[in-house]
């Protein structure tokens, strides 16, 4: 299993080397997860100035993952709770109404075909009303070189054409993976840069990622 994941992340690696200076916008329709991006993408001169009211979504699974074993709070999950500290930001977590197994092979196999499917899992609970926020920090881990799929039932749920949307993602290699650029297609809003940080640094060296989510937040401007 182990080793099944080992290969898929150097097979990333590959495409992101051999992608490198030629990221289109596209997004790819093949069996391999999306070329990494690296860095994070230029903060947007109209990003809301820190008093803004502010929402935290988040998609985030525990259980069996890459490198943390089973853990008993997701990676994503992690940021999203120092993000909501740090601006006094309302959360609203993305759940679907199946869970993935707890086992990652398993779960990374019902990821798969949901993506190839392109399908939209059911997802529980009442959406928010996003009028009431100025920015909406989106998180999410990247699966199969995207968002998981149950965001995207997110986004054909709720209305977030021309709102600002901050994301921020957790992986183990693939960096953004052209992520920003999906959310932006898929919902018509605003995107700022981004932040993208490795999973295992979320969930086991947490000075550093709040170091790291802490100087995103002020480059953006939502924190002083
Ligand atoms: C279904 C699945 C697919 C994944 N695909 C990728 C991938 O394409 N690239 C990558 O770098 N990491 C991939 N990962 C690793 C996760 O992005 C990483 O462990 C992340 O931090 C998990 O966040 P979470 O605990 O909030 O769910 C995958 C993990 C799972 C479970």
């Amino acid at each position: 299993m182990k080793k099944w994941f080992t290969m898929m992340v150097l097979a990333l690696c590959a495409l992101t080397l051999t992608a490198c200076g030629g990221g289109s916008g596209t997004k790819s329709s093949g069996d391999s997860p999306t070329p990494a991006q690296k860095h994070e993408a230029p903060a947007k001169k109209d990003a809301a100035p820190a008093g803004k009211r502010a929402l935290v979504v988040y998609f985030s699974r525990a259980d069996e993952n890459y490198n943390v074993g089973y853990i008993e709070k997701g990676n994503t999950k992690i940021l999203a709770e120092i993000i909501a500290e740090a601006t006094g930001a309302d959360t609203f977590e993305i759940v679907p109404a199946q869970p993935y197994p707890k086992e990652y092979t398993p779960a990374t196999e019902i990821a798969k075909k949901e993506k190839n499917e392109n399908a939209r899992p059911e997802i529980v609970g009442t959406m928010p009303d996003v009028s009431k926020y100025d920015v909406i920090f989106l998180g999410y881990p990247i699966w199969w070189g995207d968002l998981p799929m149950p965001c995207y039932t997110f986004f054909d749920k709720v209305k977030l054409e021309g709102k600002t949307i901050a994301p921020f993602c957790t992986h183990e290699g693939s960096g953004l993976s052209g992520t920003d650029r999906y959310i932006a297609d898929a919902t018509k809003a605003k995107v700022t840069g981004a932040l993208e940080m490795k999973g295992t640094t979320a969930q086991k060296n947490q000075g550093e990622a709040k170091k790291e989510v802490m100087e995103w937040l002020k480059k953006l401007g939502y924190v002083k």
